[in-house]
């Protein structure tokens, strides 16, 4: 008896840590999370962008917090996309995205790889140019997901 709701308590937190969608959530909140989650990526791509351009001037440890937050939104990400939310409520999710998943799958490991990549460099830039480059990469990471799985 004891041993069954043990059980049931461990199965219930693995599935909450896996992060997954609920089987219940319902498609509309999935792309709201989704967008919620795009919105982030942006907000703090776009401060980086602002100081790797100039506008902004460069605060290494300023820097570094936004390429974190970028690239841990990016482990977020792939969450966002549960089967059925390619409907429900407006989206520029592309049905290419779930038809083609392993096409999408690559895009999505560029893109995480390439943020990851960013936050180790800007741990230790000391200037904008050693953060420009990756920088770059990673903006393209993003580029290759939306040509191809957004619509415009
Ligand atoms: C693996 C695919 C993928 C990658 C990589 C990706 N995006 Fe997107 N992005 C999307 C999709 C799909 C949407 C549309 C979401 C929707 O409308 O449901 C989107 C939407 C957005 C939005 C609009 C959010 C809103 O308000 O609706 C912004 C801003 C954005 N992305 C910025 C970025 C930036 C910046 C990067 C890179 C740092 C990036 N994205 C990387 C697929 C991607």
């Amino acid at each position: 008896m004891k041993k069954a709701m043990l059980a049931a308590l461990i199965g219930t937190s693995t599935l909450l840590a896996s992060g997954t969608v609920s089987a219940q959530a319902k498609p509309e909140d999935v792309i709201k999370f989704r967008q919620g989650v795009y919105q982030v990526v942006g907000w703090h791509t776009r401060t980086m962008g602002g100081m790797v351009k100039g506008q902004i001037p460069y605060d290494q440890a300023e820097f570094a917090r936004n390429a974190e937050i970028v690239a841990m939104m990016s482990t977020v990400a792939p969450h966002a996309f549960a089967p059925g939310s390619d409907k429900g409520a407006p989206t520029r999710a592309r049905p290419e995205i779930w038809s083609d998943a392993a096409g999408f799958k690559k895009v999505m490991d560029n893109f995480q790889a390439e943020a990851t990549k960013l936050a180790q460099v800007a741990k230790t830039a000391g200037s904008v140019d050693q953060v420009r480059g990756q920088f770059s990469a990673m903006s393209k990471s993003c580029g290759a997901c939306h040509d191809n799985y957004r619509t415009k």
